[in-house]
């Protein structure tokens, strides 16, 4: 069985019981902050719950992407538009979809991380856009949370004590990379701001919308650390969601700014629990205009600190026990 063949067809019964994240394929090669890999469950239930299979998904605020690689992988959608305003992330995408994966995958395996190669590599002015997505790569992985945004300490300690190497898993992230390119002409990656692709798409029936904004609403800082984009117009999005001809599904922090917004624009919310990688629970808020496919209970989980990404180990026992809210 080929890999664009393993995840061909949905797992309805993870869908039906408590979900953690060893359900579900990590695709991408980037380990995101805010990434929503917990989320890919509820994210196929959507999909599911429509009434056919989108011609056009569109995620506007692509990041490390796992919503739109999976819809890519599983089918779920006919088309997928990625969009991204970070240069860093998007010279990436770029790179995996105009024919250079193999370029990135082999440059990831011949790459012998220590301290002081990365240090190098990372002062390098990049020579052209494939370097910049190895040097992104390897600022993602070698960076604190993963983070791309200026100010980011590089891993001194890591997990176990293993320092810088902790998270740098060349082999698997090269085969993430070569996976991705086997189903790149279902995706089409734009280098631009998500709200001119929301407006060039509003108007389409055809196409449904992920939308995962950084969390700055009512000035929240944690959004505004994570990434080099961070400000955006909230009460804008909002509004030209209400503008949508298509579904959409929108994901925000569970802030009293964010209900109160959702309110004003007639949106439905459900608050779903996650626990994230520091094993602290929180209360994430999904936004949509119908939500009645949202199963309540559950606890998602990102991926724990001890995850090793070469292989899916268990997950923390009380990630699997169902919890009613
Ligand atoms: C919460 S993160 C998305 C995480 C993503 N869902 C994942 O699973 O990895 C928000 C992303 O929006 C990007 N961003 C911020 N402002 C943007 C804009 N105006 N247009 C496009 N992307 C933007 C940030 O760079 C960041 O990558």
């Amino acid at each position: 069985m080929s890999v664009s063949q393993t995840f061909l067809l949905p797992d309805f019964a993870e869908c039906e019981k408590p979900v953690n994240v060893s359900s579900v394929p990590q695709r991408s090669p980037f380990r995101y902050p805010g990434g929503k890999t917990w989320l890919v469950p509820l994210f196929r239930r959507w999909m599911f719950s429509l009434q056919r299979t989108p011609k056009i998904l569109v995620e506007p605020f692509a990041g490390g992407g796992i919503i739109s690689l999976t819809a890519a992988f599983e089918l779920l959608a006919d088309k997928i538009v990625m969009v991204e305003l970070d240069k860093q992330i998007a010279a990436v995408w770029e790179t995996i979809f105009t024919g250079e994966a193999n370029w990135l995958a082999k440059r990831l395996l011949t790459f012998e991380l220590t301290p002081e190669s990365a240090k190098a590599e990372l002062e390098k002015p990049p020579r052209s856009r494939r370097d910049f997505a190895f040097q992104t790569i390897l600022r993602n992985r070698t960076a604190h949370g993963g983070i791309l945004a200026e100010g980011a300490g590089v891993l001194k300690h890591g997990e176990n004590g293993k320092g810088i190497l902790s998270r740098w898993y060349p082999q698997t992230i090269a085969k993430r990379i070569t996976n991705i390119e086997l189903v790149a002409n279902r995706l089409d990656f734009i280098h631009g701001d998500a709200f001119d692709v929301l407006a060039r798409f509003q108007e389409d029936r055809d196409a449904v919308f992920f939308i995962d904004p950084p969390y700055t609403a009512g000035g929240k800082r944690a959004g505004s650390r994570l990434y080099t984009h961070s400000v955006i117009d909230h009460e804008k999005l909002f509004s030209i969601c209400e503008k949508l001809k298509g579904d959409f599904l929108m994901t925000y922090d569970n802030a009293e700014e964010v209900q109160a917004l959702a309110e004003r624009y007639g949106f439905q919310t459900k608050p779903v629990a996650m626990k994230n990688t520091h094993h602290a629970e929180m209360n994430e808020l999904l936004i949509g205009r119908d939500l009645s496919w949202v199963e309540d209970g559950g606890l998602f989980c990102e991926e724990p600190t001890s995850y090793n990404a070469t292989s899916s180990k268990p997950q923390p026992k009380d990630c699997a026990t169902k919890k009613q809210k």
